[in-house]
């Protein structure tokens, strides 16, 4: 079932990595089984899209293919077999492409084909291109309808007055939502956080506080800590957020996030520019007896993991790559009900909003303005 949709339309592709994107018109695609057919409205950019695109940093994907992220579009044309799904609707495309017959093999829908030849076999044919175009064409299961009346209906109506790109901030929340999630964060812990003054660690911290935890924020920008602390103390109270700052001095680090009692989860989302950062063994150092660590980073290489105290105070260390169907649902159930914020009370903006033909001057600003809040999106 689709609406009826033009024969061309606009998508950016990549020949090969390190090469200029390329915007081109192309046919538009078709819906076949299992998919959908989306007109993209926003697509968001990581921090680090340009490296990926411009093979500094060491991604693979297959080329030639449209790149993208996680995106908000609008459903025009749904497989035989949607049951759920219908054109009109307003849907959060995620990036995390699953193979059906076997869900742990994942990659991420133009950012990544993953590391196994299985995720690149998923990522080389019928989802190769991904939402920096017009329309895409995306697994019918990547499409999460949200309530679009209550999303950006106005409040004198019940709705919560978000803009369209407001929204965008989803794909942000989701990534620490699935890590905070993982190891069963609740109300009342402390949770270590770190690096914090960055796009996924300053989500983290927003969603670590309304899940019900106490925070304490590390990182090396004591500025932006302290905007983080100030912001969210209005929100949750002053007793709620605590900052330490990374000194690459274990002892210090130590002693400075022992000032706040022993904490029952540290989660770490480092880039791999903090390859060897301290932050890491001091957080682990400093939690509780039967505290649980949660890994999201990108670190190079092996982490040097404090064992003994892992051993005597039974920690857990665990992995957490993305997050899954549930914790997308369950976010968009928390945006919904108004317990997490998007917008100007979740301290997020978008700095920059960019047709596909200027992705250079998009992928740019994505680069100068990484950090806490701060957007740039595509229009296609
Ligand atoms: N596991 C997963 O599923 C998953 C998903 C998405 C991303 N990631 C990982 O998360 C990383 C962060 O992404 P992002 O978009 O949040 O990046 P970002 O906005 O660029 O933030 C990077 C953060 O790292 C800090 N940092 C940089 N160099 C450091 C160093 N040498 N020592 C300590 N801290 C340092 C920055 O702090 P300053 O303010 O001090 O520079 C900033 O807080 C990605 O690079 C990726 O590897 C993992």
């Amino acid at each position: 079932m689709a609406h009826s949709l033009p024969e061309t339309h606009q998508a950016l592709v990549l020949d090969t990595i390190g090469q200029p994107l390329r915007l081109e018109t192309r046919p538009t695609p078709t819906v076949t089984p299992g998919s959908a057919i989306v007109r993209v409205l926003v697509a968001g950019i990581l921090s680090y899209s340009r490296d990926i695109y411009d093979g500094s940093r060491k991604y693979e994907l297959p080329t030639p293919s449209v790149p993208g992220c996680t995106a908000i579009g609008r459903i025009v044309g749904v497989g035989v077999d949607s049951t759920k799904l219908q054109p009109g609707d307003l849907v959060i495309v995620d990036a995390v492409v699953r193979s059906r017959d076997d869900p742990t093999t994942a990659a991420l829908s133009g950012i990544s084909d993953g590391p196994t030849p299985a995720s690149k076999r998923l990522m080389g044919s019928e989802w190769r291109d991904s939402t920096y175009a017009e329309y895409a064409r995306v697994p019918l299961e990547n499409c999460f309808a949200v309530d679009e009346r209550r999303l950006l209906g106005s409040p004198s109506d019940g709705g919560l007055g978000y803009a369209l790109d407001d929204l965008m901030y989803m794909a942000v929340q989701l990534v620490p939502y699935g890590g905070l999630r993982a190891v069963g964060v609740g109300a009342g812990d402390r949770v270590i956080i770190s690096p914090a003054t960055g796009s996924f660690g300053g989500a983290a911290v927003q969603i670590a506080l309304a899940m019900g935890a106490s925070v304490i924020a590390m990182g090396r920008n004591g500025e932006v800590l302290e905007r983080l602390r100030s912001f969210f103390a209005r929100q949750y109270g002053e007793d709620r957020i605590q900052t330490v700052p990374i000194t690459n001095d274990v002892q210090d680090e130590v002693a400075a996030l022992g000032r706040f009692g022993p904490a029952d989860v540290f989660f770490d989302v480092s880039p791999p520019q903090a390859t060897g950062s301290t932050h890491v063994k001091s957080a682990i150092l400093s939690l509780r007896h039967s505290g649980r660590a949660v890994l999201m980073g990108g670190q190079k290489g092996d982490l040097a993991i404090p064992t003994g105290p892992v051993m005597r105070r039974n920690l857990t260390i665990r992995g957490q790559w993305m997050y899954g169907r549930d914790e997308v649902l369950q976010l968009i159930r928390m945006v919904e009900s108004g317990v997490l914020k998007l917008g100007r009370e979740a301290g997020s903006r978008t700095v920059g909003s960019f047709p596909l033909a200027q992705w250079q001057q998009a992928l740019d600003l994505a680069v100068e303005r990484a950090g806490p809040g701060d957007r740039v999106v595509l229009v296609p």
